[in-house]
């Protein structure tokens, strides 16, 4: 398959930009530093450009049978750029017919699934008083998602650490974990990007033990 990937230079889009090439996939990365992405390959191609670049996001999107977003907004960020972009991800992917899209966003944007999780919720609070920005950029992604009318899936994060990749598990608040190793998101998030796994689907990822 031929999958773009949207913030490939982050720990968690390089991760996927390899496994994907592990598997076999043509990857398409778009990146804005595209220098920090480190990964040469013959069926790697990458588009370094802006966001906010309508014609090298369409590029990007063009031919792809699946759109991977590892994108995610920095605490000192103005605005809601991710949202933004993910909106232009959206708009390329309906013009040019790709309708498999696999973001990522976290437990700030609600889900009507979800249950009670007193760690959580305490996590939600605080990110609220702390990161206002960030968390209105990341309910801007979730919406921008969910109103897509795209075959998407929204995973949810809950805090991410390094390590080895192992089992996941999915669920909404309340029967999911607080920790997730980014090598099993990108596992994850490649599983869901080729297949019909949680389509329309908003789960929180963690790690299963
Ligand atoms: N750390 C945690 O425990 C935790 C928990 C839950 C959720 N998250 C979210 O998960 C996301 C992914 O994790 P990560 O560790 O891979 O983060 P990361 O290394 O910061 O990666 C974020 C990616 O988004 C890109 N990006 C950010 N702002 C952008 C903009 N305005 N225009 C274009 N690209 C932009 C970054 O590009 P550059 O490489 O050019 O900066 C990078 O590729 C984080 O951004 C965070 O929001 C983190």
């Amino acid at each position: 398959m031929r999958i773009a990937v949207f913030g490939s230079t982050g720990a968690v889009g390089r991760l996927v930009v390899r496994a994907a090439l592990a598997e076999g996939h043509e990857v398409v990365a778009h990146a804005r530093s595209p220098q920090k992405l480190g990964v040469h390959h013959p069926a790697l191609r990458v588009i370094g450009s802006s966001l906010t670049d309508d014609v090298d996001v369409a590029r990007a999107v063009a031919g792809a049978d699946a759109v991977i977003s590892a994108l995610g907004p920095s605490p000192l960020q103005r605005g809601t750029p991710i949202g933004e972009g993910t909106e232009r991800i959206v708009a390329a992917m309906r013009h040019a017919g790709v309708d498999r899209l696999v973001a990522i966003a976290t437990p700030t944007a609600p889900d009507p699934a979800d249950g009670r999780d007193l760690r959580m919720a305490a996590i939600v609070r605080t990110v609220r008083i702390v990161a206002p920005g960030p968390r209105r950029d990341v309910l801007r992604t979730a919406d921008a998602v969910r109103s897509s009318g795209l075959r998407w899936t929204l995973a949810r994060l809950p805090m991410l650490r390094g390590g080895d990749a192992r089992p996941v598990r999915t669920g909404p608040v309340g029967e999911s974990g607080l920790l997730l190793t980014r090598a099993a998101l990108a596992a994850y998030l490649l599983d869901a990007a080729t297949s019909d796994r949680d389509v329309h689907a908003a789960p929180v990822v963690s790690d299963a033990g």
